[in-house]
């Protein structure tokens, strides 16, 4: 499947998106009519407290998950229509996700967690790109580790390298310095403005911190199932 982002400026568009989890003895509605429209090169952070659907909300416009009623569009596909191999496909060619719990595969190392991707896809010079990609979150001396001999924060930079290495148009980042310190959690941000500017990437990032979330164009709180964007200062990252 391909699609040319180029042409779309709207890159995400959510429609009255509900989602429901059926649970013993009734439904929880995890989100309720959210709407969202987010343009080519936006960055947008998600703000909302534990167990608002923030991670739920992400999966939901990545694909990942399909909504109870409503609809997603994707890089101009309306993934209603999308069969599930087609949703993968697009989320594979053009979409980067860094998980809340980083997803690695436990028996590779980091640098070939990295390389997957790319191998996927037979990208040319993949072990230069992928090396690269680590140095960037900077654990070019952890190539060879795997994530068990990793520091939580030391794997979510793997998780964050993977999603980047293959410049994707959209990138998801769930709490993507969550386990940072505030100095490898400010370069991180830095490393992420700086794809957005660079490679084109549309961030949409999910944080606690705020201060983060204020150095984003647009940010939206996520509060009992409702998405509400937020006033926020003039963006910084610029
Ligand atoms: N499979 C499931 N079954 C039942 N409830 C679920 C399931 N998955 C998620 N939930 C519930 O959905 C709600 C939203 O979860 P989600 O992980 O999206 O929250 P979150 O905003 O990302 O939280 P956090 O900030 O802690 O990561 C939570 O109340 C959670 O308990
Ligand atoms: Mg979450």
């Amino acid at each position: 499947m391909t699609a040319n982002v180029d042409k779309f400026t709207t890159v995400i568009e959510l429609q009255d998106v509900h989602y429901q989890i059926p649970s013993d003895s009734e439904v929880l509605d995890i989100i309720k009519a959210c709407n969202l429209s987010v343009q080519s090169k936006e960055i947008i952070a998600i703000v909302g407290r534990s167990g608002s659907g923030k991670s739920t909300l992400l999966s939901l416009m990545a694909g990942l998950e399909s909504p109870s009623s409503g609809n997603v569009n994707l890089l101009g596909h309306t993934l209603n229509h999308c069969s599930e191999d087609e949703r993968a496909q697009i989320r594979a060619q053009q979409v980067g996700f860094i998980f809340q719990n980083f997803q690695l595969m436990p028996s590779m190392t980091a640098l070939e967690n990295i390389l997957m991707p790319l191998e996927l896809f037979e990208i040319e010079n993949a072990q230069e790109k992928a090396l690269q990609a680590l140095k960037q979150v900077g654990l070019e001396n952890r190539a060879h580790h795997r994530p068990a001999e990793l520091s939580g924060g030391e794997q979510q930079r793997v998780a964050i390298a993977r999603a980047f290495v293959t410049k994707p148009k959209v990138l998801f980042a769930d709490e993507p310095t969550g386990n940072l310190d505030e100095e490898t959690a400010a370069q991180i941000q830095d490393l992420l403005f700086e794809l957005n500017r660079t490679i084109k990437t549309t961030l949409i990032v999910v944080t606690h911190d705020l201060e983060f979330a204020q150095r984003c164009q647009k940010s939206y709180h996520l509060s009992n199932g409702h998405l509400l964007e937020q006033i926020t200062t003039e963006a910084t990252h610029a």
